[in-house]
C-alpha cells in the first residue's frame, strides 16, 4: 500500500468482525514495530498479546470501562508496557532532563505508531485504548511491577468504515521560523 494511502486509511475502529487474529500476524506486526527507533537502542516497549478468545473475554470484560468493552468485542487485545526508570534515566537511577520517564512512554508511542500502520498494511484494523484498569489488567496478566502499562490497542478485522474526524490546520499546530 502506498505510504500516504496507507496513513490516511488508517482509522480508529470501535466495531470488529467475529474473525480470529492468527498469532503469526501480531508477531509480524510486532517485529515491524521493533523498527522504531528507541533512547539509545534501549527498546524497552512490552507486547501483552491476548489472543484466545476465553482470556480476551475475561480481560475486557474486567479491565475496561463499558464503553471500550463494548468497542474491541472480537478484538486480539494487545497490552504495551514499558520498563520503568530505565529510558531517560543516568546509571545513578536519576532522571536526564524533565521527562523522566516520559521518555520510555515516548519509545512505546512511536513503536505503537509503527504497529498500527502495519497492522492496517495487513489488512487488520485497531484502537487504541488509554482508558483502562492498570492494576487489573497487571493482576490479570501477570505484568511486573517494574513496567509501566500504557494503552491496550485493539486488532482485528473492521466491521465499519468509520469516517475520518477532522485535523487541525497547520497554522494551528506548526511554527515555521
Ligand atoms: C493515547 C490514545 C488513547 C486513546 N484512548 C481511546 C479510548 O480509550 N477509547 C476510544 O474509543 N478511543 C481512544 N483513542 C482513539 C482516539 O479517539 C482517535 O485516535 C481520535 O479520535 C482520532 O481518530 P482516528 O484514530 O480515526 O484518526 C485513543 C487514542 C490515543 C492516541
Amino acid at each position: 500500500m502506498e505510504f500516504q494511502h496507507l496513513i490516511e486509511s488508517r482509522r480508529s475502529v470501535r466495531k470488529y468482525a467475529d474473525k480470529e487474529v492468527p498469532r503469526e500476524l501480531v508477531e509480524e506486526i510486532i517485529k515491524a514495530a521493533q523498527e522504531a527507533p528507541s533512547w539509545k537502542n534501549q527498546q524497552t516497549s512490552k507486547y501483552y498479546c491476548v489472543l484466545s478468545k476465553e482470556k480476551r473475554e475475561a480481560v475486557r470484560t474486567s479491565c475496561f470501562p463499558s464503553f471500550n468493552e463494548q468497542r474491541s468485542i472480537n478484538a486480539a487485545l494487545i497490552v504495551t508496557a514499558f520498563e520503568k526508570d530505565n529510558v531517560g534515566f543516568d546509571d545513578n537511577g536519576q532522571p536526564i532532563n524533565e521527562l523522566g520517564n516520559g521518555w520510555g512512554c515516548y519509545d512505546l508511542g512511536m513503536q505503537n505508531m509503527l504497529f498500527l500502520l502495519k497492522a492496517k498494511e495487513l489488512g487488520l484494523d485497531t484502537l487504541v485504548m488509554g482508558i483502562r484498569d492498570a492494576d487489573k489488567l497487571r493482576a490479570a496478566l501477570d505484568i511486573p511491577a517494574d513496567e509501566e502499562i500504557g494503552a491496550v490497542l485493539a486488532l482485528g478485522y473492521a466491521d465499519e468504515e468509520p469516517k475520518r474526524p477532522r485535523r487541525r490546520e497547520i497554522d494551528d499546530i506548526a511554527k515555521f521560523y
